[in-house]
């Protein structure tokens, strides 16, 4: 017999995934050992869709209620996204006993432990491997591949979009709002773009994973978030000076204290495999006490790639509706570990790069040196590349392994100075791989 299926949401992923059930049916089934059916699908405008479907024409509405209160139906795919129909759909579909598919990582990250309670207390799964990274098997990896080891670190690049604008800025020198006009162009970043550009979206994903690793409730709320806005070509020229690169650098870490969780513009050394990953890759580096290094690598969106992740979840949870599961355990929260609890970022110990942009006078260096040095912040290096314009003139200080707190109490008392063209703008130089 088969396992039937309603998809609600016919955009990239739910027309990406429809595509792959139907392209690729005779494999699903011959892994299967059972055919997926597709019994309803859903959107707001889904008589004017052209689908991608062979066999049986699966029913058409617009009523998302008709196909999650459908008796017939076994899976729901939620593919509509957002937080607020989505939530009812998920909610819904889960008190009727039916198994969820999402690719919603803002409404997992936000209400993803209490939905998982109410699919445990329905005896049904919700899974969400599309969530995060699109198409890189991440979720299954900490869940099941390397269940066994204890993380201690995790860095990833989960924002396609962003990774695109940086290594486009890096490669062709270009300014932001250009490169991120030509992201708009090329379907790679949304007419309003500030979920990716601004870290929103990247610290969904983390809140996700650092839950799965690190077995803690987290929400976004738990990280520290910031976004590329400032970011300019000349900071690609700094950070090659110093044999580095800039990456929107996601990190959960373990300390003695707790757990440090931050989303925002990094210097990563050149060498290091994350600098590897250019335009709308994703990438996610992952150590274990036991195991070590691990990475993991692939498309971070896109409507193959996520379908992917969608059909797999699908045929996952149809294997256990046909065959029956074990006791599952929430992703979102083991038995709270105490050492695991988030920490406010300031605690954090890191050299920093500190990019000033200033109309040129005499005085400058020995001014910013005093307020440095006030703050208990040793100076590194101070670099300034050749520069035409004596009232705009960039020039970049690093530091010495300093308190992210110091550097920000510093920047605060430079930040009026009359010399400066804009705030001066930090960023942390990562140095854990
Ligand atoms: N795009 C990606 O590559 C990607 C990757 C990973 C995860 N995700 C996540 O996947 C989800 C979907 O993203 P997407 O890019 O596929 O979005 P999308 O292209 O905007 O598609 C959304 C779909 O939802 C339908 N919809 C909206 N409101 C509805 C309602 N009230 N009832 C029924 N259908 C409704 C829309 O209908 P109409 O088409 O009829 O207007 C549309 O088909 C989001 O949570 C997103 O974060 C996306």
């Amino acid at each position: 017999m088969d396992v039937t299926v309603g998809v609600i949401g016919l955009g990239n992923v739910g027309l990406g995934a429809l595509q792959i059930l139907s392209e690729n049916a005779k494999s699903i089934r011959e892994k299967l050992g059972f055919p997926l059916r597709v019994k309803s699908i859903c959107s707001r405008n889904v008589h004017a869709k052209n689908l991608p479907l062979g066999g049986e024409p699966p029913v058409r509405t617009t009523n998302w209620k008709d196909v999650v209160c459908d008796p017939e139906i076994d899976i729901i795919v939620e593919a509509v996204g957002g937080t607020a129909t989505a939530s009812h759909i998920i909610e819904e579909s889960l008190r009727e006993r039916k198994s969820v598919v999402t690719a919603n990582k803002e409404l997992m990250a936000l209400r993803g432990a209490d939905l998982w309670t109410i699919a445990n207390q329905n005896g049904v799964n919700l899974a969400m491997e599309a969530s995060v990274a699109g198409g890189i098997p991440i979720h299954t990896v900490l869940r099941e591949g390397i269940a066994g080891d204890r993380v201690v670190e995790l860095y990833g690049i989960l924002n396609g979009t962003s990774n695109f604008i940086l290594t486009e800025i890096e490669k062709s020198a270009a300014n932001f709002q250009s490169v991120l006009a030509e992201a708009q162009q090329l379907g790679y970043a949304e007419a309003d773009p500030s979920a990716d550009i601004d870290g929103l979206d990247a610290g969904s994903k983390l809140a996700i994973l650092a839950a799965l690793a690190f077995g803690e409730k987290l929400t976004p709320a738990d990280i520290y978030t910031e976004g590329i806005r400032r970011i300019m070509p000349v900071d690609f020229e700094y950070a090659h000076q110093l044999k580095h690169t800039i990456r929107l650098l996601c990190l959960a870490r373990q300390t003695e204290q707790g757990l440090l969780l931050s989303v925002r513009p990094s210097l990563i050394p050149q060498a290091a495999i994350l600098a590897q990953v250019k335009g709308a890759y994703n990438a996610i580096w992952i150590r274990g006490v036991y195991g070590e290094d691990t990475f993991y690598y692939g498309r971070g969106a896109g409507p193959k790639p996520t379908g992917v992740a969608v059909v797999s979840d699908l045929m996952r949870v149809a294997r256990e509706i046909r065959f029956g599961s074990p006791e599952r355990v929430s992703p979102f929260a083991h038995e709270r570990l105490g050492e695991y609890k988030p920490l406010p970022l300031p605690t954090q110990k890191l050299p920093y790069y500190l990019r000033f942009r200033v109309e040129d006078k005499a005085g400058i260096i020995a001014m910013l040196a005093t307020i440095l040095a006030k703050h208990r912040i040793g100076i590194d290096a101070v670099l300034q590349l050749p520069r035409e314009d004596w009232r705009d003139l960039p020039f970049v200080i690093t530091t010495e392994p300093a308190g992210e707190q110091a550097i920000r109490d510093a920047l605060v008392e430079i930040r009026d100075a009359d010399f400066l063209v804009e705030a001066p703008f930090a960023m942390p130089m990562e140095r854990g791989f």
